[in-house]
């Protein structure tokens, strides 16, 4: 079921001349491109000296829900960058509060979530039908879209990326209450709890697809969706207990008419299941060379990677031949699009991300 609104915009998605301009929807299309698009993982974060002039009048939770700031960061880091691609600035884990599920960030130690969710119970009390209190999200990336309608001097249209978390992700955050190393208590629920397991997927899965519905509306070209930690799972307990529900998760937001780049960390191993919930666009860790990545998925999708984001920290030398080694890994077929294999981290040297990005522009040119 869509609204009529959200009906529009698949029509326009669908009719847009100027889809056809954007390299990076292009690419996650899998058609061919002038050159390889580029946007990196955190490229609004706290390697940024701009960003961090904002973070020091405003927590991370104020930016993310003031959609004038959460706008501004999310556009001054991809002007700054010379990206091809601009991500809403907000965090995977705002969908917690419509559920009835309190966090905050600690200094030091990343979000923490007071109560955490273990038993059927407080599964059954998690809330779906809040999920317009997230509406600010929407504003933020429809402020963004909207700076970006022009074409840039290229001619290309900038895409705008919104996003959310996979289920298996955000219930690992709820269920444990923070970041976590071994998984125990979320394994537990999911190993154990037959009925508690099931239906946090599905209230995750509920709360997602109308989330992503909201920003797509705004005018969110293409939807990632994270899954950061599910390279915790092995590949049967992935196939068993999460693939179903990412599956309808993406497919869903692919039926608002968006294409959906489909992201994790550690996944060599769950590479095919992964590609198996259809997403367009497979984003690949360092950890595997790209081109075994993208044997691994198959020809019939996109990816998006991945560069090791330490290797920022290299010197000149060392740092061009990675990105060179990424670009010729994906040998300039259609359906790749340049990026980290996770977040740029805090201490990253700004100069070069810059020149990364110069590289990319330069050597990915047909
Ligand atoms: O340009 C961008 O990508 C920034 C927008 C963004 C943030 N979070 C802001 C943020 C995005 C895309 C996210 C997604 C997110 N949030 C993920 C998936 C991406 C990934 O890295 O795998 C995850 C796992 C989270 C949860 C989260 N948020 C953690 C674990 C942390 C603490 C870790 C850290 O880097 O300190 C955050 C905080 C956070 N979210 C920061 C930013 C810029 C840094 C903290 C700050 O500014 O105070």
């Amino acid at each position: 079921m869509r609204d009529a609104s959200v009906e529009g915009k698949i029509a326009a998605i669908v009719d847009s001349p100027t889809q056809g301009t954007s390299r990076f929807v292009r690419a996650c299309l899998r058609q061919p491109v002038d050159r390889t698009p580029v946007w990196l993982l955190r490229q609004a974060g706290r390697y940024m000296p701009e960003y961090m002039a904002v973070r020091k009048h405003h927590s991370l939770l104020d930016i993310c829900r003031t959609p004038e700031i959460a706008a501004e960061v999310t556009i001054t880091a991809a002007e700054r960058l010379g990206v091809d691609a601009a991500i809403i600035f907000a965090d995977l884990l705002l969908p917690f509060t419509p559920m009835g599920v309190d966090f905050e960030f600690l200094a030091g130690e990343g979000p923490v979530v007071h109560t955490p969710v273990r038993t059927l119970d407080q599964v059954r009390a998690l809330r779906t039908d809040r999920t317009d209190e997230l509406n600010y999200v929407a504003k933020a990336l429809e402020k963004v879209a909207h700076h970006f309608s022009a074409p840039r001097a290229d001619g290309d249209q900038l895409g705008i990326i919104g996003f959310c978390g996979a289920p298996f992700t955000l219930a690992s955050y709820m269920i444990e209450g923070g970041s976590s190393r071994n998984y125990i208590e979320t394994k537990r629920m999911m190993y154990g709890d037959r009925e508690a397991w099931p239906l946090l997927m599905e209230k995750l899965v509920e709360v997602l697809v109308t989330y992503a519905a909201q920003q797509v509306e705004a005018g969110a070209d293409v939807i990632q969706v994270f899954d950061s930690w599910v390279g915790a799972l092995g590949v049967t307990d992935y196939r068993e207990f999460c693939l179903a529900p990412t599956t309808e998760l993406i497919r869903r937001i692919q039926a608002l008419g968006v294409p959906v780049i489909y992201f994790g960390v550690d996944t060599a191993s769950l590479l095919p299941s992964m590609r198996e919930t259809g997403a367009d666009v497979i984003g690949l860790d360092w950890r595997t060379p790209l081109s075994e990545g993208w044997k691994a998925v198959g020809e019939g999708c996109a990816v998006q990677g991945n560069l090791d984001p330490i290797a920022l920290f290299a010197p000149e030398e060392v740092l061009r031949a990675r990105v060179h080694e990424v670009l010729d890994a994906a040998g300039g077929r259609p359906g790749h699009i340049f990026n980290l294999g996770h977040g740029i981290v805090p201490g990253t040297p700004v100069e070069n991300v810059i020149q990364t990005v110069k590289w990319v522009k330069e050597y990915g040119a047909r």
